[in-house]
């Protein structure tokens, strides 16, 4: 049977979550419910990146002790799952046992098979990345050195056991060219080959001036790379090193969502160490861009750090919800402006769905005896059959991860319907011909709750309320419900209360 694996980067507890912790989030909730809603299994894994020198740093800089400081901010990114009202199965922290357990084996494998050996590392670490850094990937500024993300570089030199990465070097590009869906999107599958097809140095996988980390197995000197540790929380949680943990055995490979910031690690490192380990690759990593604000880079020393929760209060949650999803092409970079959010919740919830919602289902409530029916005529509606035919090209938009392309999809069905509505006028039929205005209710009527369903991955709340308006529960948004609730044979219609009202300047 099909399954679907979908994990979200797991988030450093260093700071408070940001709108790109929400859009990474959001965008596997929309996968995973997706699935679901289609009745293909699918499971959903986020949680918290907490060791490594970079939150050390920050529980120091606040006089706390790491493990007191990564358990309160770890709980800030729980909290957040609930505010975005994400589905997900596990939330997973490097802290715990079960992952140390998971981590450690993995490196005994590593030692087994003669991927790991002891040397020293002397060159340049950006503990922002927590990434070491290649000479030509340096530039300098004012006497200080930079990486490519402008994030500052300290100099290293210690001891570490190292990872035979430059022996991966054809693994990795065999892997690229029998999958050519590996990495997706195709250009950032291509920024990877190159970088591979370039050559790769081995990765030191361990640190030994800092405590922060998860010990290397018989050698007290050192803790492992925080990367190491951290990429395999995704098999961790399906119970590796037990491989015939049924969720395991259900789950992996898995599909990892990523930013394009943090590409290589899980295109790269994460298919070699696991390939070393005589384990099975990743099935595919799909990396996002980046949002800006309003034009501007988003960094804390700017102050313009979007708070995800502030803006849910501002805004709503399926409001946010929809905006991240639809305003840019998943893979490209995005702004964010309130003009743009504005207009987004304006133009396309508010005006589109909400109204037709609103206008409909009162004015049913109000003269058409609260109910309404699907006869085989009803059935036959045009536009119906019309949405129908398109559902093959909007799942495969979700197959290549075009959340927008989806979006406008059922957005020019909606637009369609509101005009089948303006000209149809039910008000004035109500007069002249009252059974041929029943019959354009009806047929309105289904396609709302059609269009609700492909709604409710990216909007469940409102597809929610739409359905309760139908006096439906939300187990009937699944895709393939929607024959249970056409053989009700009719429907009866409960006083709507307006969504997505329209946000005034
Ligand atoms: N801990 C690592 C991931 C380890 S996964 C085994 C990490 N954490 S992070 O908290 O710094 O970043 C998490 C995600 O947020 C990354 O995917 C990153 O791309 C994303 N974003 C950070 N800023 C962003 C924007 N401004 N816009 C969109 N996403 C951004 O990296």
């Amino acid at each position: 049977m099909e399954t679907k694996y979908f994990t979200t980067p797991i988030y450093y507890v260093n700071d408070k979550p940001h709108i790109g912790h929400a859009y990474t989030s959001i965008s596997v909730d929309v996968l995973k419910r997706f699935y679901n809603l289609r009745d293909i299994d699918s499971y959903f894994l986020t949680g918290t990146d907490e060791h490594g020198q970079k939150v050390e740093k920050a529980a120091q800089d606040k006089n706390i002790n790491p493990k007191d400081f990564t358990d309160q901010v770890s709980e800030n990114f729980r909290a957040l799952s609930g505010i975005l009202n994400l589905d997900n199965d596990d939330f997973i922290r490097t802290t715990e046992e079960r992952h140390k357990v998971s981590v450690q084996d993995l490196w005994n494998k590593l030692v087994k098979n003669d991927e790991i050996y002891l040397s020293k590392y002397a060159g340049w670490y950006s503990v922002r990345d927590e990434a070491f850094v290649a000479d030509n990937e340096i530039t300098e500024k004012d006497g200080k050195k930079f990486n490519s993300f402008g994030s500052e570089l300290t100099w290293v030199e210690e001891e570490s056991y190292f990872f035979r990465l430059s022996k991966w070097q054809d693994r990795l590009l065999e892997l690229y060219n029998s999958n050519p869906y590996f990495v997706h999107p195709k250009s950032r599958l291509n920024e990877v080959k190159s970088f591979v097809s370039g050559g790769l140095k081995d990765l030191s996988v361990s640190r030994t001036t800092f405590k922060w980390g998860i010990d290397v197995p018989n050698d007290e000197n050192h803790i492992m790379y925080v990367w190491l540790d951290a990429l395999t929380n995704y098999i961790s949680a399906l119970g590796y090193p037990d491989q015939k943990n049924p969720k395991y055995q259900q789950y992996w490979p898995g599909i990892h969502v990523v930013g394009k910031d943090i590409l290589r690690f899980h295109a790269v490192y994460w298919p070699a160490f696991l390939m070393a380990a005589g384990l099975e690759p990743p099935k595919q990593i799909v990396a996002h861009g980046w949002w800006t604000n309003e034009g501007q880079k988003i960094s804390k020393s700017l102050g313009n750090v979007i708070d995800p929760i502030e803006l849910i209060d501002q805004y709503g949650l399926d409001q946010v919800r929809y905006f991240l999803m639809r305003e840019v092409p998943f893979g490209n970079d995005g702004d964010f402006s309130k003009e743009a959010m504005r207009n987004r919740i304006n133009g396309d919830l508010s005006n589109n769905f909400g109204n037709l919602i609103q206008r409909v289902l009162s004015f049913i409530f109000k003269n058409s005896n609260q109910t309404i029916d699907f006869t085989k005529e009803i059935l036959n509606f045009d536009l119906y059959k019309k949405i129908l035919s398109s559902e093959s090209e909007m799942f495969e938009m979700i197959e290549k991860y075009s959340f927008d392309g989806y979006l406008k999809v059922i957005f020019s069905h909606l637009n369609e319907l509101n005009t089948f509505v303006d000209r149809s006028a039910p008000w004035e039929l109500k007069k002249t011909d009252p059974e041929r205005m029943k019959q354009v209710l009806d047929q309105i009527s289904l396609c709302i709750l059609k269009l609700s369903q492909y709604l409710a991955p990216v909007i469940p709340n409102g597809a929610e309320k739409v359905y309760s308006v139908f006096g439906l529960d939300s187990s009937y948004l699944k895709f393939n419900r929607f024959d249970d609730i056409l053989a009700k044979g009719s429907l009866k219609i409960t006083k709507p209360e307006p969504i997505f009202m329209r946000l005034e300047n």
